[in-house]
Parts: structure tokens; sequence; C-alpha cells
């Protein structure tokens, strides 16, 4: 399982990379308006530091304008991920920038139909949301299971990746369905490593350690 994470923050970012868990980057509107930053600069270094995929969004609504910016923000560097709405006009342009040697993650995908439509399209990678879908009272971890079994039933090679992602268990029950991507938010890669009998046992330890009197250096 590849994990990407979901910010726009660099700190964040070379941290997670520096222990080797970073395979690429997603950034969307929000995330760029969180940042503080302009979008081409901070995109740019994000490139600098993660070698994989770093996928950038556009904002237009009609297919040639996405197909305009999608080749603007491509020249950023070779590792960008044109991100595109699943609407039509997403579509189209999903098709055109694919076509044209681009990689394309479609975003915003809610139902198995849409990620259907993406893969016919040549998406590099559909962003099924499955937070959002829990939001309103929906489980998002079918929409990743129906993908995987429609995506495998054909061989399409677009790789599923999980987002919207707001917990551990989000990330533990996508990867035991077989999703090939995660993108979370730092925090909750970093509360991956958490669990109370760890720290239960550290304390234990800790104590007992103490009333041996030894030092180990
Ligand atoms: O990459 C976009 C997606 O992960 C957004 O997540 O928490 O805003 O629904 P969220």
């Amino acid at each position: 399982m590849k994990f990407f994470v979901d910010t726009a923050d660099i700190a964040a970012i070379r941290e997670l990379h520096e222990l080797g868990m970073v395979d690429g980057v997603t950034t969307n509107p929000s995330l760029i308006l969180k940042s503080g930053r302009d979008i081409a600069e901070v995109t740019r270094e994000i490139c600098e530091l993660v070698p994989g995929p770093i996928s950038a969004e556009v904002v237009a609504a009609d297919a040639e304008g996405m197909i305009r910016e999608g080749k603007h923000l491509a020249q950023i560097a070779s590792n960008i991920v044109v991100k595109v709405p699943l609407t039509w006009d997403g579509l189209k342009a999903c098709r055109a920038l694919s076509d044209d040697g681009h990689m394309v993650n479609v975003t915003l995908c809610f139902s198995p139909a849409q990620a259907i439509l993406a893969a016919k399209a040549g998406a590099t990678f559909i962003s099924p949301f499955i937070g959002r879908l829990d939001d309103i009272h929906l489980d998002g971890m079918d929409l990743i299971a129906d993908i995987r079994e429609i995506y495998d039933n054909y061989g399409f090679e677009t790789e599923i990746l999980a987002a919207s992602i707001r917990s551990v268990n989000h990330i533990v029950e996508a990867a035991k369905i077989g999703a090939d991507v995660i993108t979370a938010p730092p925090s909750v890669i970093k509360s991956m490593a958490n669990h109370v009998l760890t720290d239960k046992g550290l304390e234990q330890f800790n104590a007992d350690w103490a009333k041996t009197g030894q030092k180990i250096v």
C-alpha cells in the first residue's frame, strides 16, 4: 500500500518523508488555502522534496479551462498529477490530459458508476471520498470495496486512491480491501503509531527499570 499525504504543509510532509513514509502528496484548493501559500510556489517545493506523484487540482468548470490549467500545473515538475473533478467536463479533461501523457487524478468520486467512467477516461488515480460519505450516513468503505471488485473484474489499471480519510480505522479497512493508495492528513498517519497498551507497557518497563538502578550508557 502506498501512502500519500493529504496536505500542502511542507514541514509536515518533510517529517514523514524523512521516515520514508511518503510515496506521494495530494493537495486541493482547500489545502492550498490552509497553507497560506501561492499554489505554484508551494507545489514546486513539494515536488522538489518528494519524488513521487504530487496531485495539484484545477479549478475551472469547463473541460477546455481544466485542460489549460492542467497543462500549466504540469509544467511545475515532471511528477505532477493533474487533479480534475468527477464531472462530465472533468472526464473530458482527464481523457485529453491522459492522451497528452499526463498523470490524472479524478477526485470527488462518490459512486462506483463514477469510478468506472474515470477508468474508461484513462485516469491514473481515482479518489473515492470515504469520510464525506460517512458524514451523510453512508458507508464510504463499501465504495472502496465496490470499486476494487469492479476494477479487478475488468483489469482496469486506474489506481484506487482512498481519500477523505479521517481515522486510523479508515486506513486499516482500506488496506484490507486492497486500495492501492491512501491519502491522509499527517496527524492521522502519525496516530497510527498510538496504542493504549504500548503506553501502558512502556510505563511499566520504565518503572521497573528505575528500580534496577542501572544505566545502559
Ligand atoms: O484530498 C481530498 C480529501 O482527502 C478531503 O478530505 O476530510 O476534507 O473530506 P476531507
